[in-house]
């Protein structure tokens, strides 16, 4: 593994009552890059990011993140490690308000506001957490004030990346968004963990044209800024156009791999694609 390997997956296996979703994949994202995965419906992609987020187990196979095997870790452990996801359903809570939408993923990586969560384990003693973390709300310590302000920092400064779409709904609750402003809102949750790798299933599900190109603006954006990205979406042209590489699965395995360019080429994509007329069905890859 190179120094510039942020996320090595090797042989990573996952069944469901013997179904390969995910059939020994091997692949790697370097620092800055943006990777995504693209393929037919069902072919193993969601669960490829549920398993490296920890969402879920894998059967077999390794996942290393910046040089540390994650592949037991819970999902709450992974986010710490630095991996930030959004869904492909779109998680928002309903009734919180867009900041505090923001907020809540912050929460993994507080540390002022809870001392002692270590305990938190152990079911003995995990009573000295939660008394030390109702004092620290109730009284709050000078640490606990400084991390409330950086909190406040983040927040703010993930709404003003979505300025002109957030700004004015900072306070409204996520129910009463438009279906995009709740995706955006999912995506500044992630990104306000400023994480190592950034992970989006299908960021653009359910958008139109502009949405879609805007999404891909703020995709380009992060880019340049060296965000490294694993990506999972249907929309092609936004794939070719933001991607440095792309794996292409069929049947819970890589079926091709490379440039945007060489896999537009590559013939078992075209077949996947358009050969069995199902999943993406009909996209001109041309
Ligand atoms: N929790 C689960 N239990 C049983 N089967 C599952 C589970 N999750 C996924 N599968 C199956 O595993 C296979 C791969 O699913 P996955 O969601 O990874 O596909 P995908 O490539 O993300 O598809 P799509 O493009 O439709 O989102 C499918 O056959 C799916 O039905
Ligand atoms: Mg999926």
């Amino acid at each position: 593994m190179s120094a510039d390997t942020l996320l090595s997956v090797q042989k990573l296996e996952r069944h469901f009552d013997g179904l390969k979703a995910v059939d020994g994949i091997s692949f790697s994202v370097h620092r800055g890059e943006v990777v995504s995965i693209i393929g037919p419906n069902g072919s193993g992609k969601t669960t490829t990011l549920n398993l490296v987020t920890g969402a879920i187990r894998p059967n077999g196979g390794t996942i290393t993140l910046d040089g540390e095997r994650i592949e037991r870790a819970d999902s709450a452990r992974i986010a710490e490690h630095g991996i930030a996801r959004t869904f492909q359903n779109g998680r928002v809570f309903a009734t919180l308000s867009v900041a505090d939408n923001i907020e809540v993923g912050l929460h993994t990586t507080l540390r002022a506001h809870r001392p002692f969560r270590r305990l938190s384990n152990l079911f003995l003693l995990r009573w000295i957490p939660l008394l030390a973390e109702l004092y620290i709300a109730i009284v709050g310590t000078p640490a606990s004030r400084r991390e409330r302000a950086a909190i406040d920092a983040v927040v703010e400064s993930e709404i003003d990346r979505f300025e002109a779409r957030l700004g004015r709904r900072r306070d409204d609750p996520a129910y009463s968004l438009s279906y995009a402003n709740r995706r955006r809102t999912e995506i500044a949750r992630a990104l306000a963990l400023e994480p190592k790798l950034l992970v989006l299933d299908e960021p653009t599900a359910g958008m139109n044209q502009s949405e879609t190109a805007e999404v891909l603006a703020q995709l380009l954006e992060l880019k340049a800024a060296g965000q490294s990205i694993l990506l999972v979406e249907h929309k092609l042209d936004l794939v070719m156009t933001v991607s440095d590489r792309v794996i292409v699965m069929d049947g819970g395995r890589i079926i091709a791999e490379g440039r945007p360019d060489d896999v537009r080429r590559d013939t078992a994509v075209v077949e996947a694609y358009l050969g069995r007329r199902r999943g993406l069905g009909g996209v001109d890859l041309a």
